[in-house]
């Protein structure tokens, strides 16, 4: 048995809409990259069982602790990592999970990581300017609150908080140096930026920002997406969840470019690129959770899922695989690429689904 954890209340968000999406099936595989409390994997291994096997990663070693209590009667289905997403291309090579039915990403905070728990991400409690999804990173949000110049401050809340205040907010972090709370920091941006928002507090954009920069949130996202797509399955599903204007970008983007067969600039005559789509879009608009959602869970409101699907054949699939363990150097793991992609031939075959 493992230890119990007090009980996790991060509501799962757009749940039914995330099942529609990934499309679970009894006996199928699937990567929840986000696991945070085990809510939608909680949902997986219901519809896929019988026979479905869960590999769950979080960069938050509290979050895996969580989601193993809440998945304990799965055990034998799931595999849950506690490393950042951004690895999952090696991961799931080291643990010969793919390829796979569906892919779930639900990015941000869970509740856990919001309600004040000492981990400095919220700025309605009192806690160290810490923001690490994982202790084992390096550079905490105090770290770039004093360190940073005024115009690196500027910049980086600008860019990944979009905050019109900016310069000024830097300015003043700079004056009142050294910051080491979140109370502190949220009290700063309030001198400068006041009761202007309505109904946001002043410190969300700034705070949106450090946090962005400390984990690199944007950067991890792109590749862990890229990887993504090479680890599905034929008619495999990668399912996004993002919860601001710069994650929903990227995952606008890169779906966008992936479902395409040229993505040669307007103006080329001729198709030059040698571009073919691999994806499908599930849905052309984005989704967002109802009114009644909102209501039971005010979390959720920023929400944006999107879906698409893996088009490309078994066949350049295995292509595709053959190249991404050479790319991989496997050979400490004792992995040969002909063993592989017999392995591949067996498990993807039960992956021709409709
Ligand atoms: C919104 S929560 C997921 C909640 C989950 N879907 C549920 O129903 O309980 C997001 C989770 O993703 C994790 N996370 C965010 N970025 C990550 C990354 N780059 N690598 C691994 N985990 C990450 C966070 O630690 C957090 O636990």
């Amino acid at each position: 048995m493992s230890q119990t954890i007090s009980a996790p209340t991060h509501i799962p968000v757009l749940l039914n809409e995330t099942m529609e999406a990934l499309a679970v099936q009894p006996g199928g595989r699937y990567i929840d990259c986000t696991l945070g409390s085990g809510g939608h994997a909680a949902a997986i291994l219901e519809q896929s069982s019988p026979g479905g096997q869960l590999l769950g990663i979080d960069a938050d070693p509290e979050a895996i602790k969580v989601a193993k209590d809440r998945l304990e009667t799965y055990s034998g289905s799931t595999l849950l990592i506690n490393e950042n997403f951004v690895n999952l291309r090696a991961i799931c090579i080291k643990y010969n999970f793919f390829p796979v039915h569906g892919i779930l990403f639900d990015l941000g905070l869970s509740s856990l990581q919001l309600n004040g728990n000492g981990r400095g991400f919220s700025f309605q409690h009192n806690a160290p300017l810490d923001m690490r999804l994982s202790p084992s990173q390096e550079v905490t949000a105090a770290d770039i609150i004093n360190t940073f110049s005024e115009s690196e401050l500027a910049q980086l809340i600008k860019t990944y908080g979009e905050e019109d205040y900016s310069r000024q907010i830097a300015r003043h972090i700079i004056r009142e140096h050294p910051i080491r709370t979140t109370l502190h920091l949220a009290r700063v941006i309030e001198q400068v930026v006041g009761d202007r928002r309505g109904k946001i507090h002043p410190a969300t954009r700034t705070f949106q920002a450090l946090r962005i920069a400390v984990n690199q949130e944007l950067e991890h996202l792109e590749t862990a997406l890229k990887q993504a797509i090479n680890l599905l399955g034929f008619a495999g599903r990668l399912v996004v969840i993002s919860y601001h204007s710069l994650e929903d970008r990227i995952v606008k983007q890169l779906m966008q470019q992936e479902s395409k067969d040229c993505i040669c600039p307007p103006s080329t005559p001729v198709c030059v690129c040698g571009h073919t789509a691999r994806l499908r879009l599930i849905n052309k608009k984005v989704i967002t959770p109802s009114s009644a959602e909102v209501q039971l869970n005010p979390r959720s409101r920023s929400a944006k899922l999107r879906a698409a699907e893996y088009i490309t054949t078994p066949e350049e699939y295995y292509q595709a695989a053959g190249k991404l363990c050479f790319a991989m150097d496997i050979k400490a793991g004792g992995w040969r690429k002909p063993a592989l992609l017999k392995k591949l031939r067996v498990t993807s075959s039960s992956l021709q689904v409709n």
